[in-house]
This record gives C-alpha cells, structure tokens and sequence, in this order.
C-alpha cells in the first residue's frame, strides 16, 4: 500500500510533535514493503503538493494535532482547497493527537473526523487517537523517541489491518477519564511539581514576568 500521509500541524517540522509520531509510524508501517510520502501544512508551499496528492491518491492519512478542542484551523484552510472526489474509493483514516493525557479531550475531534470524509465523496477509515504528547517537543531527543515510540506498534497494525479498529484504538488511547483518586494525588503533588516544570520552561523560552501576570487587570 502507499499511504499519503499529510501532517496538520501549523507548527513547523522540525517543531512538530506530530511529525516526530509520523516518522515513528512509518517505521512500522513500511517494515512489510509499504511506501509513504509525507506532506507538511506548515509549509505553504507543499500545498500544491499535498493537494496533488490527495487527488492521484486513495489512501490518505491525516497526521492532527489537537488544537482547541478539534483540528487546527490551518487544515481547515487546506480542506477548502480540495474538491470532493469524482470516483468513490479513496480511504480517508486519521491520526488525532493531543497534549491532556484524558482520551476524552480526543472524541469530539473524532466524532468530527467521522463525518468528515463524506463531505469529499471518500470512506472514513478509522482514527487512532492518543493524548499525553505535550512534552515531547520539551524534553531531550531521546526521551521525546521514547515517549512516542508506541507509535511504531501502530504503524505495523495499519499495515496489517488497512484500517484502525475501534478496539484497538481504545486500548491505546488509554483512560478515557482519570478515577477520582489520581485526580486527588495529582492536586496533592503533581501540581505543585508542574508548576515548577513550567516556571522552568517559560524561564528557558525566554519569560521575565511571573506566570500568573495579569499586565491588562484594571485594579
Ligand atoms: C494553540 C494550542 C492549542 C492546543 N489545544 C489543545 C487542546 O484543546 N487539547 C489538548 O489535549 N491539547 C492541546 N494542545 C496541545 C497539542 O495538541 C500537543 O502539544 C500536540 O502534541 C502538538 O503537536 P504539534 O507539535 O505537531 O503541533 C494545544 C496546543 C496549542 C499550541
């Protein structure tokens, strides 16, 4: 099978989350001979390509990261560029990925996406979908490998499948809600260790003020 793979992130390549979970799905996916060609939206001017590439091709998938809630706004722009297909025949899947580790924060994104391939004359194929991938783009390359090696498994079974199955893509979403007694532990010390974390970050990226500035309240 070739899959065109079109990565929806408006963050750049080298940046993108999902572009490292791309690269990681790929490897399973072309263990068995498959081919792919990826697309990055980020780059304005691949669009005359990715849209090529949807048009000369039947199995297509998109690579999302969860931007508020649902897809970002730079996808929009590029479907409005594509026209509905004349054959029917092309398979649309897609990969939906967030940074709340909750797998709940991915279904209205999902629910979406299920409509979504009707709307050019395509099949819904499937969605994997998985939270939890805030850090990679923070942490040190091999751990940011690691984070999103679970990937690879992912790849291999698309292969094998042609499909993402309904069963296997809850497994590997995870917990759809965290129970009430993380929740509680985390307010007790994960809180406090994350706040740390992200005085450390906006620190590293350049930010003087505290994190909870508020330069605009009127007093
Ligand atoms: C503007 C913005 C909005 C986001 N909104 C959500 C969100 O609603 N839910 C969520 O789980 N993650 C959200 N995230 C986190 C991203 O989905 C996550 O970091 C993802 O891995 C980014 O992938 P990318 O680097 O390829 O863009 C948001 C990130 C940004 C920058």
């Amino acid at each position: 099978m070739h899959l065109v793979i079109i990565n929806a992130s408006p963050r750049v390549e080298a940046k993108s989350n999902t572009a490292r979970i791309i690269r990681t799905f790929i490897r399973g996916f072309e263990e068995g001979g498959n081919t792919t060609e990826v697309w990055h939206l980020s780059d304005k001017k691949q669009w005359t390509g990715a849209k090529e590439a949807y048009e000369k091709n039947k199995d297509i998938l998109f690579a999302i990261p969860l931007y508020v809630e649902n897809v970002p706004g730079i996808m929009l722009e590029f479907l409005e560029t594509l026209q509905p297909k004349k054959e029917s025949g092309t398979k649309l899947s897609f990969l939906l990925q967030g940074g709340f580790a909750e797998a709940s924060q991915l279904r209205c994104g999902e629910a979406y996406l299920e409509l979504l391939p009707s709307y050019f004359n395509c099949e819904y194929n499937g969605t994997l979908i998985k939270g939890d991938n805030f850090a990679p783009a923070w942490v040190p390359e091999d751990l940011a490998e690691k984070m999103v090696a679970p990937y690879e498994k992912m790849g291999r079974l698309f292969a094998e499948k042609g499909t993402f199955s309904k069963e296997e893509v809850n497994e590997f979403a995870g917990p759809e809600y965290f129970p009430e007694k993380e929740i509680r532990k985390y307010n007790r010390t994960g809180k406090k260790i994350q706040k740390l974390l992200f005085r450390y970050m906006a620190k590293k990226n350049g930010c003087k003020r505290p994190l909870d500035d508020r330069p605009y309240q009127v007093e």
